[in-house]
């Protein structure tokens, strides 16, 4: 299988996974919570502010793990890491003490030096990060790659413009990217020209090809000799609310960046790793680029909406097959293999049981958000949620025959045995919060709850015409079996991927 998806800390995967030299580029987006005061991070004072509904818990602290990534370092396990690298860890753990920084950076070391070895020697490396911790990661990035006759060859500014109130200090508008080789001279660099700008003094050409009934246009600047080789600075717009490309996902970064990455540093068929990869922007920009990808996340709410976006971009379940519905031929063979994700009995009751302090709820996104096709939104809210740990929103027509949505919403429970009063519980949570539908989803069956649900009625969907149990208990078993929701559902609420046509490609860069 040529593309792969990773549910897991990547750390595991790439030891496990991922072999020495296959990978052409490795993109990375790792999470730092910098929105915190510096002096704060710097000095690891004060509480550490806990963010609530989110998918990773990107506050870090020195725990057990962060213990485990030191002792790795120092006794230079694997034999992956550098002397520059182990005694720039031990350096930094006398200026900075084992707090909240050194914990982060002693992780990005470990996974650094992973990307490394699997590297191509004509493979690149990018970090993305910004300017909160950026001076330390380059740091640990020269341990790792200069160190071993790799190359630093740029510091990208991202440059963007966002909305902000006014501060006592100038507006922090970018992002900063540090490109990497892992050797000198041969690596993989495509020439990327600066973008046409409409103010330009050159004159443009307007080239209409007509295909497929759609009109392709292209722009040209006439006077070749003048293009500009692109520079380190990128002018490229922050995603906003409005933003057509946004999902939902709070730190999802714009393909036009990503396309630059791709386009400059991989040809087609090349491999491209991104292993931190949120909602998938890298993976959906090399999936219509033409390069095989390998993505990784520790948290079900990426890998689900990354199987969304492929679908929603591209068409069809990138896990199966696409099958002829009357010959029964295969027309597209399945274009990703997915790992870590349970599959069985066992695997299910593992994740319930995971103890992992970065991130919450995985059982719970896991089993939600497989029974809805990926389309729940999940409550990532830690502790009290008032009985509900996903929302759903169903389509129905009103009298008037126009279309509404309404609410269902999902409670999850690992326990061995539970009341008839736990589905008693979610009706009446149900009729609080105006929903229509409660699905109990548990890890164990649970006969005796299927049969108390019975009591609850029904619900009738005017737009299709039928009628649901009000609430509904469904176990692992049955998920692992296939059982999945059937209803038409909104996905509005977490916006759907454009679809990816010849015709909306965005094209702001020449190749040369
Ligand atoms: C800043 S986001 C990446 C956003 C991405 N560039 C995009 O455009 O959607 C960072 C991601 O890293 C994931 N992550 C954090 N630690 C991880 C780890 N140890 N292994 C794998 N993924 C991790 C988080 O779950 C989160 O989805």
């Amino acid at each position: 299988m040529k593309n792969l998806l990773y549910y897991g800390d990547n750390l595991e995967v790439l030891r496990k996974h991922v072999k020495d030299e296959s990978v052409d580029l490795c993109y990375i987006d790792p999470p730092f919570n910098s929105k915190r005061n510096y002096n704060q991070i710097y000095n690891n004072i004060g509480k550490e502010d806990v963010a609530q509904a989110q998918a990773f818990v990107d506050t870090w602290t020195w725990n057990s793990i962060a213990n485990e990534g030191l002792d790795d370092i120092i006794s230079n396990k694997n034999g992956v890491f550098t002397k520059q690298s182990i005694n720039l860890i031990l350096g930094l753990e006398k200026v900075l003490g084992k707090g909240s920084l050194l914990s982060y950076l002693v992780s990005m070391t470990q996974r650094i030096a992973e990307i490394y070895r699997v590297l191509k020697p004509t493979g690149s490396f990018y970090l993305h990060c910004d300017p909160t911790a950026s001076h330390y990661l380059k740091l640990v990035c020269d341990g790792v790659f200069l160190a071993k006759g790799g190359e630093f060859q740029n510091e990208i500014v991202w440059s963007y413009q966002r909305w902000t109130g006014a501060t006592k200090h100038f507006q922090s508008m970018h992002d900063v990217v540090f490109f990497y080789t892992k050797t000198k001279k041969d690596f993989t660099f495509n020439l990327l020209y600066e973008p046409y700008s409409k103010k330009s003094k050159h004159k443009a050409k307007r080239l209409s090809t007509a295909e497929k009934g759609k009109v392709i246009t292209q722009i040209y600047t006439e006077d070749t000799s003048r293009e500009k080789a692109m520079r380190d600075v990128w002018e490229i717009s922050y995603l906003n609310s409005q933003s057509k490309e946004r999902l939902g996902y709070p730190t999802q970064k714009p393909e036009s960046l990503l396309e630059r990455i791709i386009k400059a540093s991989s040809n087609e068929g090349n491999t491209v790793l991104d292993a931190y990869c949120g909602c998938g922007t890298t993976i959906a920009v090399a999936e219509r680029l033409k390069r095989n990808w390998i993505g990784i996340d520790i948290t079900y709410q990426s890998i689900s909406l990354i199987l969304k976006r492929l679908e929603d971009s591209f068409g069809g379940d990138f896990t199966k097959d696409l099958v002829d519905k009357d010959t029964k031929q295969i027309i597209r063979p399945a274009k990703l293999a997915l790992d870590g994700v349970p599959e069985d009995f066992a695997s299910a009751v593992a994740l319930a049981n995971k103890q992992d302090d970065r991130v919450r709820k995985e059982f719970e996104k896991w089993i939600i958000l497989t029974y809805s096709n990926n389309r729940a939104i999940i409550n990532a809210k830690k502790g009290g949620d008032g009985g509900i740990d996903g929302t759903i929103f169903i389509v129905d027509y009103d009298e008037k025959q126009e279309h509404i949505f309404e609410q269902a919403i999902f409670s999850v429970k690992s326990n061995k045995t539970l009341s008839p009063s736990v589905v008693r519980d979610l009706f009446g949570t149900v009729e609080r919060e105006k929903a229509v539908m409660g699905f109990l989803l548990t890890l164990y069956p649970m006969p005796n709850l299927v049969k108390e649900a019975e009591k609850y009625g029904t619900y009738q969907n005017k737009l299709l015409g039928h009628s649901y149990p009000k609430i509904t208990v469904i176990s692992v078993q049955e998920l692992l079996d296939g059982k999945r929701l059937h209803l038409p559902t909104s996905v509005e609420v977490l916006k759907k991927a454009e679809r990816k046509t010849q015709d909306n490609i965005t094209n702001d860069i020449f190749e040369s």
